[in-house]
């Protein structure tokens, strides 16, 4: 069992937490938020705290629930704990690609993304297909942005350097905050860089073993 299952709290820390906050009181932010990746739902309830009922924006949770056992009931039992209505937010029991191919044919858009589910670049990659949905001037927010987590900075990095409209406005430890600036002229993320994302988690994940099993001899 995962520690957050049993504490209830955000797998972020009170500082990359507070970094999120201010990220989001300095934005106007009214419309969807998606959480990529929720864990027991500590940083969700915390992000959901931030507005008040009346002003609460709707709330996606893209996750496939298998963390932990009884995942779902923990995350809406930790809501309602915080007086929140867990009916309220919309659960996709899903990984982040179907669910956004799902979210990309509804038309959806959002104002506000935190990505924080698997950290494998290829997967990253797929999270990052979800700012064709986010309107300008919104904020994407990254977990795990750090060199022990290099899937997560790597494909970060390779989005960023091929999209100026991004901009990072904000770094708490692990955390980076980016801006959509403008609208961009096409699909930011293609079926090429997803491919270029696999093969080259596949090539880090070969040399990984051979570093290992050379390691061990
Ligand atoms: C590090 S935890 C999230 C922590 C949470 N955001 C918090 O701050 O407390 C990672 C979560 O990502 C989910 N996950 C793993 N792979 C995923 C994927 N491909 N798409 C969406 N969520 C995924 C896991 O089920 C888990 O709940």
């Amino acid at each position: 069992m995962r520690e957050s299952a049993i504490t209830l709290a955000p797998e972020i820390t009170e500082q990359e937490l507070s970094g999120l906050l201010s990220a989001m009181r300095a934005t106007s932010l009214a419309g969807w938020h998606l959480e990529i990746g929720t864990a027991a739902g500590g940083t969700l309830r915390e992000l959901m705290r931030f507005y008040s009922a009346e002003k609460r924006p709707r709330f996606v949770v893209v996750d496939p629930m298998t963390y932990f056992p009884d995942q779902l009931a923990i995350v809406r039992r930790n809501l309602a704990g915080a007086g929140l209505d867990p009916d309220t937010v919309d659960f996709r029991i899903s990984k982040s690609w179907p669910a956004f191919r799902a979210a990309e044919q509804n038309g959806e858009h959002y104002s506000f993304i935190f990505v924080d589910g698997s950290h494998k670049m290829h997967r990253v990659m797929q999270d990052l297909s979800w700012t064709r949905l986010l309107e300008a001037g919104g904020l994407i927010c990254f977990h795990d942005y750090e060199p022990r987590m290099p899937g997560v900075m790597r494909a970060v990095d390779y989005f960023l350097a091929r999209h100026p409209n991004y901009e990072v406005i904000g770094r708490a430890e692990r955390l980076l905050v980016v801006r959509k600036t403008a609208r961009s002229p096409a699909p930011e993320v293609s079926a090429i860089d997803r491919a270029w994302a696999q093969v080259e988690n596949l090539y880090h994940q070969v040399a990984r073993s051979l570093r290992k099993r050379l390691g061990r001899r």
